[in-house]
């Protein structure tokens, strides 16, 4: 295993939700593993004014709710939250930016740490540009002295063009290599399992392409609502939210065609290419190829579920999509004329991301069928939760005749001893410390996601006539979205019924 050099990790925005409940978590992890370095510290930022040792209670906090179903060793939190330091400043003046230099400098000599910093910003999008310029005018973004790394979250960007504003700016400071885009589903274990899955086996790569595959089909739900991020959802909505960052990642690494090595750029080289080869949605494509639903009020086992316009900092009238449906083509050698099918939503019934890789059927029935028999098979890679990989078959029912049965072959990771799946931070946070780029997005694989999603956004804000689906909340989804899935009586995978008792489908 690679150790990491002795670091700073700077977050912006500490006081915030991220860093309790994602990030702080995560690296208290890496100190149980033993993974962090010797001289390493964690520095918080933000406008909330707290003492060194108020911002280690409120840390102590957070580490004991999200690790509450572990039951952490009170002496390796106390260890921990001493690698953890304070500065209230306001990110967005430069001149507070001298405290967080004597802080760090300060740092550097009694850890010797390096001057290798890591910045993570915790912070809304619109702070990146002015952090990093920030950074850069306080001498501590270049890497004359030691490493200077960026991470920033989703979004990025609001579309092409601002994405491409984002990436422009951020040039002018620093280099590509130190920004490290996180998008966190290359973080999950059963994520970077896609990659496994396909090319350490001989037995699913052959059959990987056009002439075996019928179609893939890619369905992350959650059953949440938008919960206190009304506001921030509002203005985004599902395409923006999962469709253009994690749905169309998991694409990228079920259609690639195997890299030359496991080098950063090797991967997202070929992430790339899947994106360059989607084909390009017409004006006329998105009423037929994408479909958009709102969850409405429901009642689920007697209990009232609100409709999204009625969530905390949502439009009354807003027409923001909560959930996505799309169907589109991968244009290349391996994957042409096979459709992918892709949907997300909130308020579904059900929380499961998974993808399922649909194979044809076979050319002739020999057998007779029984209910949910004679389907094709099924590759099930489940990335969350209940993890795992599933291979639906069919096989002879024991007893007289050639009855067959639908069965499946269903490895859970909670099956196999000692597994513990980390969380998609801790990997993520490493990988940063490490300098290994490869599970993060690249500018122009972002770009070209955006570059594929353009003609839908534009489509959805400029044609009133466009319909926008309600669905009551804890279904599966706007019923026409099985017109997406055309032919042969094909549906979606439906892992489980919907559950609202009543409630209305409408057009809204
Ligand atoms: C985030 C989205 O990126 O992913 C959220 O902003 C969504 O809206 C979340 O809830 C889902 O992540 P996960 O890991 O719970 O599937």
């Amino acid at each position: 295993m690679e150790h990491p050099d002795n670091v700073v990790l700077v977050i912006f925005g500490a006081s915030g939700d991220l860093t309790s409940r994602k990030l702080v978590p995560a690296l208290f992890s890496l100190k149980c593993q033993k993974l962090l370095p010797s001289g390493f510290a964690i520095v918080g930022s933000g406008r909330s004014s707290f003492t060194e040792d108020g911002f280690r209670e409120k840390m102590r906090s957070a580490i004991l709710s999200a690790h509450r179903d572990r039951n952490p060793d009170p002496g390796m939190i106390q260890e921990f939250l001493k690698l953890i330091y304070y500065v209230t400043m306001d990110s967005s003046v430069a001149e507070t930016y001298s405290r967080l230099r004597e802080k760090l400098d300060l740092l550097n000599s009694s850890k010797a740490t390096g001057y290798n910093y890591i910045f993570y910003m915790a912070t809304p999008p619109v702070l990146y540009e002015v952090i990093s310029t920030n950074l850069a005018k306080a001498g501590l973004a270049d890497q004359t002295a030691g490493f200077r790394r960026f991470i920033i979250e989703k979004p990025f960007g609001y579309d092409l063009a601002s994405a491409q504003n984002l990436t422009r700016k951020l040039h002018g400071l620093i280099s590509e290599k130190q920004i490290y885009r996180i998008d966190h589903y290359l973080g999950k274990e059963t994520v970077q399992n896609i990659l496994v899955t396909r090319f350490a086996n001989g037995i699913f790569e052959p059959l990987w392409n056009r002439n075996y595959i019928h179609r893939v089909e890619i369905t992350s739900a959650e059953n949440i609502g938008v919960e206190e991020r009304g506001g921030y959802y509002d203005s985004s909505g599902a395409l923006r939210d999962m469709v253009q960052n994690h749905l169309l990642m998991m694409v990228g690494l079920t259609a690639m065609e195997p890299p030359s090595s496991l080098e950063s750029d090797a991967i997202r080289n070929e992430i790339l290419k899947v994106f360059q080869s989607l084909q390009p949605l017409q004006v006329s494509d998105v009423p037929k190829q994408v479909l958009r639903g709102q969850y409405v009020e429901s009642r689920i086992s007697g209990e009232r579920i609100p409709g999204y316009r009625s969530e905390k900092g949502v439009s009354p009238a807003s027409r923001t999509e909560t959930y996505v449906a799309m169907k589109f083509y991968v244009n290349n050698w391996r994957w042409g004329g096979v459709p992918f099918y892709i949907r997300t939503g909130k308020r579904l019934p059900v929380k499961v991301t998974e993808i399922v890789i649909h194979f044809k059927r076979t050319p002739h029935h020999l057998f007779q069928r029984n209910e949910g028999s004679g389907n094709s098979n099924k590759l099930i890679m489940r990335i969350q939760p209940d993890e795992g990989m599933l291979l639906n078959f069919d096989m002879k029912e024991p007893g007289s005749g050639f009855n067959t049965k639908n069965v499946d072959m269903d490895l859970r990771y909670s099956s196999l001893a000692d597994v513990r799946l980390p969380a998609a931070y801790e990997r993520l946070l490493f990988d940063v410390m490490l300098g290994d780029s490869t599970l993060f997005s690249r500018d122009d694989v972002v770009e070209t996601a955006w570059r594929f999603l353009e003609p839908v956004l534009d489509v959805w804000k400029n044609d009133p006539a466009i319909k926008l689906y309600g669905y009551p909340a804890g279904t599966w989804g706007p019923d026409v979205a099985d017109n997406l899935v055309d032919g042969c009586g094909l549906t979606w995978r439906y892992p489980c019924n919907n559950l609202a008792e009543e409630g209305e489908f409408c057009e809204l």
